[in-house]
C-alpha cells in the first residue's frame, strides 16, 4: 500500500551472502525503488542482536557493522528514498523491548526455534536444566525483534521464511498490548515473504547459508569475485544424476539449491529455470551456468561494495542522516507509548 511503513534488518555477523541477498537486500533494492512518496522505509543493522552471537570479536564486530552498511548500499538501495541506521543508535528499540517483555511468556520464547539453532541445540521445547546454559539475550532476542519492528508502527516485514516465526511473535505481542491497554496502536505487521525460497548452504545442502557458516566453500558472499564464485561453485554438492537437472528438493537438494539460486536472481519460477537448463547434459555445463547467472549478479555489488569501503565519509553521512530520521519517530511513538502504558 501507498501508506506503509516498511522495515526490515540484518546482523552484521559476518560478511554479506547470497542468502542475505537474495531474502532480504535485493528485496529493500525493490522497495527502493519502487517508493511510494508516501511509504516509509527502515532498513537497519541489528548490532544489538549480533551480540548474542557466543564469542564477539570486538575487532572484526566493528567491521562487519561498517561493512554491513556499505553492503545495503551496494546492492543498490538507495539512500535517499530508504532511512538507513543502526539499531543501536535508536535507543526506543531497547525501551519498548522492555515494555513488550513484560508481556512475552517464557513458554512462548521456549517454542521459538532460532535461538535453538544458534545455540546449537535440538529444535525441541527445552527443560530448565538446558535452559540453563543459555544466555537471555538470545532467549529474549525474539522479544527486540518485535520491539525493533513496532517502534516504528511498521505495516509490513520483508524477510525470508526463516523469520516467519518471529513476525508472529511480533503480531501475538502486538495484540497482547493492544488488549491489556485497550488500545489498537499498534498495527498487526505482515510479513512480506520474499520470493524465492531459502538458499541452503552449498557444501551441506540440508541447512541454510549463514554469515555464521565457518567452511568458506558453503557461502557466496557479495563481494566475491568471478574465480571464487566459480571454485566455489565447481565445489558445491550435488548428486550422481549427471545428464538433467530437475527441482526435487528431497532427493536433489543440491541441485535444487543451484536452481533455486537462478530462480532467485532471474526472477523466474523454477519451471522456467528448469526448461533453460534442458538441454544441459553434464554438470561442467550446468554448473558454468549457475556461475555465469551469480557473477553477473554481484557484479556492480560487488564494484559498489569496493568503492564504498573506500569512501567512509560517505557512508558516515547516510548513516547520520537515517539515525536522524528514524529517531524523530522512534522517538514520536514511544512518547505516545509511554503515555499509554502510564509512565
Ligand atoms: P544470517 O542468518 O546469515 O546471520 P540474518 O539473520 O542477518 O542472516 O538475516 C538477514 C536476512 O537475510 C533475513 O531477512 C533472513 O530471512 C535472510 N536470510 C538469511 N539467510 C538466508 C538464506 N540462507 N536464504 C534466504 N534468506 C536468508
Ligand atoms: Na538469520
Amino acid at each position: 500500500p501507498n501508506n506503509a511503513t516498511i522495515f526490515s534488518m540484518v546482523q552484521p555477523t559476518g560478511k554479506f551472502h547470497l542468502g542475505n541477498h537474495l531474502g532480504a537486500t535485493k528485496v529493500w533494492q525493490d522497495l527502493s525503488n519502487l517508493k511510494h512518496p508516501d511509504q516509509k522505509l527502515f532498513f537497519g543493522i541489528a548490532d544489538l542482536h549480533a551480540l548474542t552471537i557466543p564469542k564477539p570479536n570486538v575487532q572484526e564486530f566493528r567491521l562487519f557493522r561498517n561493512e554491513a552498511i556499505a553492503s545495503i548500499l551496494a546492492v543498490g538501495v538507495d539512500p535517499q528514498k530508504a532511512t538507513v541506521m543502526y539499531q543501536s543508535s535508536i535507543s526506543q528499540h531497547s525501551q519498548l523491548y522492555w515494555l513488550l517483555s513484560t508481556l512475552a511468556s517464557m513458554g512462548y520464547l521456549n517454542r521459538m526455534t532460532q535461538w535453538k539453532s544458534k545455540s546449537n541445540l535440538k529444535q525441541q521445547a527445552l527443560d530448565s536444566s538446558t535452559l540453563g546454559n543459555v544466555k537471555l539475550g538470545l532467549f529474549s532476542y525474539p522479544v527486540l525483534q518485535a520491539a525493533d519492528i513496532l517502534i516504528y508502527r511498521a505495516t509490513h516485514v520483508p524477510v525470508g521464511d526463516d523469520q516467519s516465526q518471529h513476525l508472529e511473535l511480533t503480531r501475538y505481542l502486538a495484540e497482547q498490548f493492544n488488549s491489556m491497554y485497550k488500545t489498537d496502536y499498534f498495527p498487526l505487521p505482515k510479513t512480506l515473504l520474499t520470493p524465492t525460497k531459502k538458499i541452503l548452504s552449498l557444501s551441506s545442502p540440508n541447512k541454510k547459508m549463514s554469515k555464521s557458516d565457518t567452511n568458506q566453500n558453503s557461502v557466496i558472499y557479495v563481494n566475491d569475485n568471478p574465480n571464487t564464485i566459480a571454485k566455489k561453485i565447481k565445489k558445491a554438492v550435488t548428486d550422481s544424476t549427471v545428464d538433467h537437472f530437475n527441482y526435487d528438493p528431497v532427493n536433489r537438494p543440491g541441485v535444487s539449491n543451484l536452481l533455486n539460486i537462478i530462480s532467485g536472481i532471474q526472477r523466474k519460477s523454477i519451471p522456467e529455470v528448469e526448461k533453460d537448463v534442458s538441454h544441459m547434459n553434464n554438470f561442467k555445463d550446468f554448473k558454468n551456468y549457475v556461475t555465469e547467472v551469480i557473477v553477473e549478479e554481484l557484479k556492480s555489488p560487488r564494484e559498489r561494495f569496493a568503492r564504498f569501503m573506500k569512501e567512509p565519509g560517505y557512508l558516515d553521512e547516510v548513516v547520520k542522516r537515517g539515525t536522524e530520521e528514524a529517531q524523530e519517530l522512534a522517538d514520536k511513538n514511544y512518547k505516545e507509548i509511554a503515555k499509554i502504558v502510564g509512565l
